[in-house]
């Protein structure tokens, strides 16, 4: 096997959710940046990047949070502490996407006008996605889990835990951030949340189904 072959699938070995953080180890600036820019550069349906992230380092918006997540509650001395938000509908209408295509994608007006017509068709007849205000919140925030997943990749490619955090109860975790002035709830929500830092103690070895199970080629 190549020797970056090797590499990737140690991460992944490597990579686990990791329950009990060391709190005195802490991720260095210059990894953490690397770890966001691994988000940063993920890719999105339509290339609308429809996500932010929170980077909560602050110990008392820390411990509010915990109330709402019990997923995190041990984690909350990690070292970063990430809140990945993702845009709700009516901050992906069409003045954000004609930014995201012309402005930042730097496609020309009769381009920017067939992506219009796509995804109008893909939102309404492909995906569904104004059934409910719900179908295109869930949308967005399956994107950002895409960041997520990359963001825990980068940082075991690096020698650094993580563990995901859907243990948070939403509409708590929402309310929370609004109070604190950090979400327009009508604009933005949290899609999830992840713990990065180093392990306190070594994990139990990996366990998954057996490939045979979960991959079905057709030829
Ligand atoms: C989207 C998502 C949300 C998760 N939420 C939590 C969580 O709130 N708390 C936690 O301890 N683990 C959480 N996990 C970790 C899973 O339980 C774990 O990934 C799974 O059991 C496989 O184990 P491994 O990641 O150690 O290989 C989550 C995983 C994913 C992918």
């Amino acid at each position: 096997m190549s020797a970056a072959k090797q590499t990737v699938l140690d991460a992944f070995r490597f990579r686990h959710a990791c329950k009990k953080y060391d709190p005195a180890k802490k991720i260095s600036r210059e990894d953490f940046d690397f770890i966001l820019e691994a988000a940063r550069l993920s890719p999105s349906s339509f290339g609308l990047e429809p996500w932010s992230f929170l980077v909560v380092q602050n110990p008392g918006l820390r411990e509010a949070l915990s109330g709402a997540a019990w997923g995190a509650a041990e984690k909350m001395d990690c070292s970063h502490f990430v809140v990945l938000l993702s845009r709700r509908q009516a901050a992906l209408q069409e003045d954000y996407r004609r930014r995201m295509w012309a402005d930042i994608h730097g496609f020309g007006p009769e381009a920017v006008q067939i992506r219009e017509g796509v995804f109008a068709d893909f939102a309404r007849n492909d995906f569904a996605l104004g059934e409910s205000p719900r179908a295109f919140d869930d949308w967005a925030a399956k994107q950002a889990y895409i960041a997520l997943a990359n963001m825990m990749t980068a940082a075991a490619l690096i020698g650094i835990d993580s563990t995901p955090v859907e243990g948070f109860n939403a509409a708590e975790a929402n309310r929370l951030l609004a109070e604190k002035g950090l979400i327009d709830p009508e604009l933005c929500q949290v899609a999830v949340m992840a713990a990065f830092g180093y392990r306190a103690a070594e994990p139990r070895p990996k366990t998954r189904l057996p490939a045979e199970e979960v991959i079905r080629w057709i030829e």
